[in-house]
């Protein structure tokens, strides 16, 4: 993992004074179980090699000072008594949003010298807001000593997105950054946060390859896709989709609209594809892996429609070079963004040079690719 600055030297030359602690968290990607963690449900990420670092030191007052590398190295301050949401300051709201509510918690925070950089590619459906925000709470955490752990920090990350960025993400992103293991994909329980790791095999890699579609209507589409489950457990009498099982929601049927059941079916179908992901892998069934991926973009597309073309088209060339021997399905919130494939470490060029022939011509966009590993989380 490198960063793209020399970020003790920028903050060095910003602020006079060598950095007392730099640290660093992790982007993610989701192996399987999308949309799932706002219903209560099961998801499968890994913590990647790709993060946001922040050099900092302590300050005896109340003022936060931010100098974004890769922002032009742009700078802003604020004091933690006076803190607005300010609409044309897109990165900056996520670090004035993770104050407000450590402050929630410790009434008496001090303020801080920050420059950050990160090399998570953004917009990207990999989470670097994510990752900005756990590394922000670790950076605190670190500076003064804080009584916060990992799950702890990613509860205020999420609540720092939902109650002031604007986004109504689930729990996924904030915890996998926070508590990944380097080499294995984390099982999470978005309902009791209790999560178990397991090895990821060493015959493949994973690879990830960004549409470059720019995801157009995310937040909008996120949050009516939370709406309409929320209606389809309602109509079941079910806490969260997470409490249904088929049989449940064919019962229902009649009294919901079309949308809302397969929206429903998408959940609960992934659901147990997640878990059945799980078992898979521990046993190394990649025919097995292979499938429930495949299914599992097949529901994503039909049933939940957060794929766009290029993005199917790009899971459709992989899947013919990978047969049984991967997987291979959109990852992340949807519109645009990532694929993600565990691939044969034999086959990795022969999936890059496939889609580096393809996909341009087919599509007119043009395809990033990252080979991944499993990275430790910030505070695991
Ligand atoms: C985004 C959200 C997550 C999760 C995924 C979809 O990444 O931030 O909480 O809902 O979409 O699985």
């Amino acid at each position: 993992m490198s960063q793209h600055y020399d970020l003790a030297a920028a903050f060095e030359k910003a602020f006079g004074l060598a950095p007392a602690i730099t640290i660093q968290a992790p982007g993610r990607v989701n192996l399987i179980g999308e949309h799932t963690d706002y219903n209560d449900g099961f998801v499968f990420p890994v913590a990647i090699n790709f993060g946001t670092w922040i050099a900092a030191t302590p300050r005896e007052d109340r003022i936060i000072d931010v100098l974004a590398l890769d922002y032009g190295g742009e700078r802003v301050q604020f004091s933690l008594d006076q803190i607005e949401h300010v609409d044309t300051a897109t990165w900056s709201n996520y670090v004035r949003g993770v104050c407000k509510v450590l402050l929630g918690i410790l009434p008496d925070l001090k303020g801080a010298n920050l420059a950050v950089t990160g090399n998570v590619p953004q917009g990207a459906g990999l989470s670097s807001s994510a990752s900005f925000e756990v590394a922000l709470v670790k950076m605190f955490k670190s500076l003064y000593n804080l009584d916060v752990t990992g799950v702890d920090a990613a509860l205020l990350g999420q609540k720092a997105e939902n109650t002031f960025v604007g986004c109504s993400c689930g729990i996924m992103d904030q915890l996998i950054s926070a508590m990944g293991k380097q080499g294995e994909a984390m099982l999470l329980d978005c309902r009791s946060l209790e999560f178990q790791y397991t090895p990821l095999p060493d015959s493949h890699a994973i690879v990830i390859i960004n549409s470059n579609v720019k995801r157009g209507l995310v937040d909008s589409e996120y949050n009516v896709r939370r709406k309409q489950c929320e209606e389809g457990a309602n109509i079941m009498g079910v806490t969260a989709l997470r409490d249904a099982e088929l049989s449940l929601l064919e019962q229902h049927k009649p009294a919901m609209s079309k949308t809302v059941y397969r929206r429903a079916r998408h959940i609960i179908t992934e659901n147990q594809r997640t878990l059945d992901m799980y078992y898979a892998l521990r046993a190394g069934r990649i025919d097995k892996v292979s499938e429930l991926m495949a299914q599992s973009h097949i529901s994503m597309r039909e049933d939940f429609e957060i794929t766009v073309p290029p993005i199917d088209y790009i899971v459709e060339i992989i899947d013919d070079v990978l047969g049984k021997e991967g997987g291979v399905r959109m990852t992340g919130g949807g519109f645009g963004g990532c694929v993600v494939a565990l691939v044969p470490k034999n086959r990795v060029s022969q999936v890059m040079e496939t889609v580096d022939k393809l996909y341009h011509t087919h599509t007119g966009f043009k395809q990033s690719m990252y080979i991944c590993s499993a990275a430790q989380g910030a505070f695991a």
